[in-house]
Order: structure tokens, then C-alpha cells, then sequence
């Protein structure tokens, strides 16, 4: 495989930073450049992230000394540095769109970890185990952008890393309703305890957009290409209500499921051990060897022992039982800023180089 200079857009961010010790050492992708907003544009990344910096390792020694560039007013220069971007910048949905948008019309593709283009109908949301098909759907993007490469990919939202993936290979049992109540880190907000002291002690049932995406999302997931265009589903339908808790990082998720076809519970253990997509048979860097683990003991998965399985790539499964009024509930836990972020949008890239569009 060849090697790809990438560029962080956002890279002072939680999610930039998850980005940064994520391609130190990568085989693939080398970071060739930092841009963030002009707040930190001219100064030295160590020193444009300061106290912000939430990772466990230190900040690896060849970006230290980078010098953050200007994510817009620098934006045709980064373009022609970079083979493509990485993008999880905190801006006005309307802002991003554009921002991505003029990224792809200079050439430079951009696999997102933002929400503003997650329903436009030709960008593909690729989570690589479940839907790799839908990078089809770049041709007919570059055709509506007018680009030979340019074209934006992005991740989805990651409270439904925690379930999803669990559901997506029941499908063939005909799912009908899905209930899910998540459990969320404050990572995902982009926070620590330092910076987050009112939920120390505390829950808090709101997370603002979070339920219209947990059940929005999954139906463009689990839709089909049709005519460049992804044609979404319709089933099975999602309920949802998201709340922050008191932990760095993880999300978890309490679900309920009912089938139309209801397997017994032998069926859905077998469906979920035997389950592996393309990452795995194309044995890409980041995808995790078993990408659904189900934990027998009554007590698991936990959020802080689990989270980093498999490099936080892997989502572990939990407590499946017959339910009174559903057919069946279960417990599904994620990295939110690995594999429901930053790790996520890795492995999506590789997955997109593996298939050559992003040479
Ligand atoms: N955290 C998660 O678990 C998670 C998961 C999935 C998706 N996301 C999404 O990823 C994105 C970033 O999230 P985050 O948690 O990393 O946010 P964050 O920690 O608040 O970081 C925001 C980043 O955006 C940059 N930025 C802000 N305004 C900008 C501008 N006008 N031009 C260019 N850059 C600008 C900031 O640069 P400065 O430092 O210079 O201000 C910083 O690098 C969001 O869209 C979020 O919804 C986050």
C-alpha cells in the first residue's frame, strides 16, 4: 500500500487530538499538516492546544513544533500538501457543509467526523463493516461537484456505534422496533472533568440533536444505492432518549429489539460471533480481529473496562435476554472518540484507499 500525506482540520479539537495520536506511527497515513480556526493559526501546535490536551500519551514529537494553519483563509495550500483530509471542526452547520464542499472542489477529499453533510443524499456514511457499498455513491458526487478526486465521506454519529452495529446483522430476522436509551461520555462533547465540573455528581437527560440523529442515522446506514442517491430505509424504527453521564469516555446503550421473524437467542449470539465485514477480510491497520465480542458474566460489558477493546475499535455486547414487552434487550458499548469518532473516520479511510478513491 502506498503512503498518504494527511492533513487535521480541527486538529486542536478532542476529536483532532484523537486524530493525532491515532496517525502517530500509522503505516499508512503520515500527518503532514495541522489547521484549526484562526485562534490557533501561526502558533505552534503544543502551544495552540495547551491545557486542552486530553490524551493519555504526550503529544507525539513530530507534531509538537507544526505550526497550526488557518482551516479556511489557508485552504487552497493545505489542498495541494495533502492526498486528503480529516475533518471534526466545531462550527455553524452551515459553515461546515461549505467548508467541506470547498475542500472537494480543490481536489482534496475529506472523510468527516461532522454531522453537516450526513444527509446529503450522494455522500456516503460509511461505517466499513456494515456498508462499504455505499462509497459507490463518490462517483456520483464527484460528478454533482464537478471534481476528478474531490468528494466528502463522513462517519456517523457516535452514540449509534454502541447499537447499530449489533442490530445490522439481525436484518435478515426483520426487525420492526428498536428502543434505545444511551449512556454518554463527556468526551463526546468535547469535554473533560477540568472542563465539564457540573457533571461530576450528575446526569444530565439532554443532549441537544443527539435522539433525532440516533434514530435518523441508521436508516440511511441501512439504506441502498439507488441512481447515485442513497434510497434509505424505512425499518426497522428507532426510538431513542440520550443522556450524558459522568464518564471520560465510552457510550453505552440499553436496548430493546422486537422481530418479525423472532430468532431464538442462540441465533442472534451466532449472528453476532460469525459476524465480520470488509475491514476484516482486507485486514486493514485499524479494524479490529472481532468487531462484535458478546461477554457472558451478568455485570458486562463496563464501561471502563471495555472501551479500549481492540484499540477501542471492537464494540462489546452484553446481558441479551427475552424482554416482556419487547422480544429482547441487551446492553452494546462503544469508544466514542475511537471507534465512534476519530478511529472510526481512520478505518474509513482505509477502507477508501484499499478501493482506490482516494488516489
Ligand atoms: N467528541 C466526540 O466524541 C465526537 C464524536 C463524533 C463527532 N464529533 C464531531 O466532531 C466535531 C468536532 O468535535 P470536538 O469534540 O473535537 O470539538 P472541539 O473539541 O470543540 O474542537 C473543535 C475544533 O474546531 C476548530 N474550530 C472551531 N471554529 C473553527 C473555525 N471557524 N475554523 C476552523 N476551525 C475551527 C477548533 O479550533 P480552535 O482550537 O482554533 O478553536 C477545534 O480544533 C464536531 O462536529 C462534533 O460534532 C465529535
Amino acid at each position: 500500500m502506498k503512503n498518504y500525506n494527511v492533513g487535521i482540520i480541527g486538529a486542536t479539537g478532542m476529536v483532532g487530538q484523537r486524530f493525532i495520536t491515532l496517525l502517530d506511527k500509522h503505516p499508512w497515513f503520515k500527518i503532514k499538516l495541522l489547521a484549526a480556526s484562526g485562534r490557533s493559526a501561526g502558533k505552534k501546535y503544543a502551544d495552540a492546544v495547551g491545557s486542552r490536551w486530553a490524551m493519555k500519551t504526550e503529544i507525539p514529537a513530530d507534531v509538537r513544533d507544526m505550526v497550526v494553519m488557518d482551516a479556511v483563509e489557508d485552504m487552497k495550500k493545505i489542498a495541494a500538501e495533502v492526498d486528503f483530509v480529516f475533518c471534526a471542526v466545531d462550527m455553524k452547520k452551515d459553515e461546515i457543509k461549505a467548508l467541506e464542499e470547498a475542500y472537494a472542489k480543490c481536489e482534496c477529499p475529506v472523510i468527516s467526523n461532522n454531522s453537516a453533510h450526513r444527509h446529503t443524499p450522494d455522500v456516503p456514511m460509511i461505517i466499513p463493516e456494515l456498508n462499504p457499498e455505499h462509497a459507490a455513491l463518490i462517483d456520483a458526487q464527484r460528478k454533482r461537484l464537478g471534481t476528478k478526486r474531490g468528494f466528502i465521506a463522513v462517519k456517523s454519529n457516535c452514540s449509534l456505534q454502541s447499537y447499530v452495529p449489533a442490530v445490522y446483522p439481525l436484518l435478515k430476522f426483520n426487525p420492526s422496533r428498536v428502543l434505545i436509551s444511551t449512556y454518554q461520555a463527556i468526551s463526546g462533547a468535547g469535554k473533560t472533568f477540568e472542563t465539564f465540573p457540573e457533571i461530576v455528581d450528575n446526569v444530565i437527560p439532554y443532549i441537544g440533536g443527539e435522539e433525532e440523529k440516533s434514530e435518523k442515522e441508521p436508516m440511511k446506514i441501512f439504506g441502498t444505492v439507488e441512481n447515485g442517491v442513497i434510497k434509505e430505509a424505512v425499518r426497522p424504527s428507532f426510538t431513542s432518549q440520550c443522556i450524558r453521564v459522568p464518564v471520560s469516555d465510552g457510550h453505552l446503550a440499553s436496548v430493546f429489539i422486537s422481530f418479525d421473524n423472532k430468532p431464538s437467542k442462540e441465533e442472534i449470539l451466532k449472528c453476532w460471533r460469525e459476524f465480520s465485514g470488509e475491514p476484516q477480510r482486507l485486514n486493514l491497520p485499524s479494524a479490529p480481529k472481532q468487531f462484535l465480542h458478546y461477554f457472558e458474566e451478568d455485570n458486562m460489558p463496563q464501561t471502563r473496562l471495555q472501551r479500549d477493546l481492540e484499540g477501542g475499535m471492537a464494540i462489546s455486547l452484553g446481558r441479551l435476554r427475552e424482554d416482556s414487552q419487547y422480544d429482547y434487550k441487551f446492553i452494546g458499548l462503544s469508544h466514542n472518540t475511537l471507534r465512534g469518532a476519530a478511529g472510526g473516520a481512520v478505518l474509513m479511510a482505509e477502507l477508501l484507499c484499499a478501493k482506490g478513491y482516494l488516489d
